[in-house]
């Protein structure tokens, strides 16, 4: 079932193209597949009220048939026509909520089939915000019933491309509509029970409901129910997983990313391509993996909208295993928990704490005049390991008269958003090495340098930065050169930083 020739549109959602969308129309009335965007996920859609339809909606995406569509409407009004029996607190959450992302569970109107709600009595009905989907459902005149236009077991489609990937030759149109806005998909409350029951978190909060209803109750946010009658059919099959294995990892973002840093060393060296889930706040601190973002920490909304993609982004880059941080936020926490942990299939490790922090509290990055490469390591230890308790500075082994930061310095730091305002060079004294001290030296020639000068540095607290993290390369001396041989000093002072912060944490 891949000969279909798709029809592909793209639209505008303030400026819907009416023609299309007559076309779109006449292929549902028809009985035939659209698939269009919505505000929570892209919808794989057909005429709610043809069985037939429905039947083709659950082959195109490779779907078992037992799983119920989520029916769409364009208006409140139209409730009575796909529900029955509709209690008072569902008709209150209508005037709240719709239109938007909540689906309510009713008892199903007679002229709802049975293929579309998978046998069961009762029908799950949403009405979109989306302009759209709204508009798709009224020039078609009828509900729309539709699942997340995603194959099977895959994550939700939240972008055109992802759809395109999935069902092109699948259905008879696409219509682009852009990103989706929210990118997880809608909270689904269960209307038929004593008590109105959460089967899905999503951007709809439990206490936002609760305001409405009173007593809300969650269907174990986050569990998979692998019985054979859960309450969202949906529930039960694999959901949102890319191909490898995930893992979220919990913790002090400190511990976190030094975790994450050693399973991903761990992986790589087993063959394993890795990919680490991070935050802007900690794409520096990370050393081996493609890194991927989700967004600015505690910003959960953010990291809903790029979920999708990321995951679908892991499997085009053939990871094996996937490193996440636990993320953060307080607007649509529970639904982001719950897709995330879906997608690990629950694996989640804590970030154990360093077995001892280093007895020695200072840090010391030495070179010749100190307002070059040490000045590098000092501000890249710094801004890695803000709010660590080791004291680091940048002091010069040989120092005349203060100096300013070398200026190809000053520009490789700042092309990677790092300033170091009013910096001057400092001399390396004698009275500052002590028992807590630790000074690493960047070539050897100048570790022999301060073992001479320095009475007080001996091989116990003057170490070649290379050496002591493991590096073969010593950082090599870039005075003269371009600015491109300071960026790549750069790079290699980078790395060897984060190593030497990982020891000196695990001490
Ligand atoms: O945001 C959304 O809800 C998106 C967009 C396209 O509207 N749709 C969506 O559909 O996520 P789908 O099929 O991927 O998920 C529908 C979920 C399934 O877990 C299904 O089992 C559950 O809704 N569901 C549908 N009808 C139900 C019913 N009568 N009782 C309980 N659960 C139902
Ligand atoms: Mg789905």
């Amino acid at each position: 079932m891949s000969d279909i020739q798709t029809v592909h549109v793209h639209m505008n959602g303030s400026n819907i193209d009416e023609e299309q969308m007559g076309r779109a129309a006449e292929i549902l009335k028809a009985g035939g597949l659209v698939v269009f965007p919505t505000e929570t996920v892209y919808g794989l859609g057909a005429n709610a009220f043809d069985a037939s339809a429905a039947r083709k909606v659950y082959e195109a995406k490779g779907r078992p048939s037992d799983n119920p569509l989520i029916v769409h409407i364009a208006d409140a009004d139209e409730l009575d026509g796909v529900a029955v029996d509709i209690p008072d607190g569902a008709k209150a959450l209508v005037s709240r909520f719709w239109p938007g992302p909540l689906t309510l569970v009713l008892k199903k109107n007679p002229d709802i089939p049975d293929e579309t709600t998978g046998g069961l009595s009762t029908v799950a009905v949403r009405c979109p915000s989306d302009k759209i989907a709204r508009s798709l459902i009224k020039a078609c005149g009828f509900a729309i019933a539709a699942p997340s236009a995603n194959r099977s077991g895959r994550p939700s489609a939240t972008r055109y491309s992802h759809v395109s990937e999935d069902l092109d030759g699948r259905v008879d149109m696409i219509i682009d509509g852009g990103d989706s806005a929210i990118g997880l998909e809608s909270t689904i409350l269960d209307m038929t029970g004593e008590v109105p029951v959460i089967l899905r978190p999503g951007y709809i909060t439990r206490e936002q409901l609760v305001e409405v209803l009173g007593t809300v109750e969650y269907d174990e946010p986050g569990v998979v129910h692998d019985d054979s009658h859960p309450k969202a059919p949906g529930m039960k099959y694999r959901h949102y997983a890319p191909k490898g294995e995930l893992v979220l990892i919990k913790g002090n973002i400190s511990d976190t990313v030094r975790y994450i840093n050693k399973l991903t060393d761990i992986s790589i060296k087993k063959g394993d391509a890795a990919v680490v889930l991070c935050h802007n706040d900690t794409r520096e601190r990370y050393r081996s993996g493609t890194l991927l973002s989700m967004g600015e920490r505690g910003a959960d909304a953010e990291t809903a909208v790029l979920l999708y993609d990321l995951l679908r982004r892991c499997d085009t880059l053939g990871a094996d295993v996937i490193y996440a941080e636990y993320p953060t936020g307080s607007v649509i926490m529970d639904a982001l928990e719950n897709r995330l942990l879906k997608a690990a299939s629950f694996r989640v490790l804590e970030a154990p704490p360093p077995k001892q922090r280093s007895k020695r509290r200072k840090v010391i990055f030495a070179e010749g005049h100190g307002n070059a490469r040490s000045a590098m390591a000092w501000a890249l230890f710094e801004r890695l390991y803000e709010g660590s308790d080791i004291d680091a500075c940048s002091r010069g082994i040989v120092v005349q008269f203060e100096e300013p930061l070398n200026q190809k310095t000053e520009a490789v730091l700042i092309s990677n958003g790092i300033t170091l305002e009013g910096f001057t060079s400092v001399a390396l004294s004698n009275d500052e090495i002590n028992g807590d001290t630790m000074i690493f030296a960047m070539d050897e020639r100048q570790r022999q340098q301060i073992l001479h000068r320095f009475s007080s540095a001996n091989d116990e607290n003057t170490f070649l930065l290379s050496s002591y993290v493991g590096d073969d390369l010593e950082v090599m001396d870039p005075y003269g050169g371009n600015l491109q041989v300071y960026g790549i000093c750069y790079e290699v002072i980078r790395l060897s930083v984060q190593k030497l912060a990982d020891i000196l944490m695990e001490l």
